[in-house]
């Protein structure tokens, strides 16, 4: 049993009981992912498994058994910085940084969901396909990630500068 991480090939724990989050920070040291709660309530834990957002603390290793996952560190690309990691530095979208990997693996499949036309709950027409990523509808979407320094002004602003265009906004 395997799963893939940020590109490579790791062995399933054979200890089941082992979440993906211990996995990638104590055996893997990919300590980009954070543990904040461990129980599933601040979303610093959160990755991407299969292009979809999950919790890591509340994801079993072995559930990501032959699939793939992506880290904070598997979003840069030829050690260049992701576009929204470059503009959470340019908008001040962090201070002591905890939060960080989490919002911006959230905001990477958020973007997603979002480009399916996929409704949230502040969405007033559910059968849209084009639904205009508000700051009402943004704010939502990234509910399940929290800042505990206040910089979720400037989070907002970095996910907008990424992939709102200017007439969008
Ligand atoms: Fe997973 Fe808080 S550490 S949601
Ligand atoms: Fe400190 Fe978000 S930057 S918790």
């Amino acid at each position: 049993m395997a799963l893939t991480v940020n590109g490579m090939q790791v062995a399933v724990p054979t200890d089941p009981r082992v979440s993906l989050l211990d996995l990638l920070r104590e055996r893997l040291d990919l300590t980009g992912t954070k543990k904040g709660c461990n129980q599933g309530a601040c979303g610093a834990c959160t990755v991407l498994l299969d292009g979809e957002r999950v919790l890591s603390c509340l994801t079993l290793a072995v559930q990501a058994d032959g699939r793939s996952v992506t880290t904070i560190e598997g979003l840069v690309v030829e050690g260049a910085m992701h576009p929204l990691q470059q503009a959470f530095v340019e908008h001040d979208g962090f201070q002591c940084g905890y939060c960080t990997p989490g919002q911006i693996c959230s905001a990477v499949a958020m973007v997603e969901e979002w480009r399916r036309g996929l409704p949230s709950n502040v969405t007033g027409d559910l059968a849209s396909t084009q639904i205009e990523l508000t700051h009402d509808e943004l704010r939502e979407r990234m509910s399940g990630n929290l800042c505990r320094c206040g910089a979720h002004n400037g989070i907002v602003d970095a996910i907008v500068a990424t992939y709102v265009t200017e007439g969008a906004r």
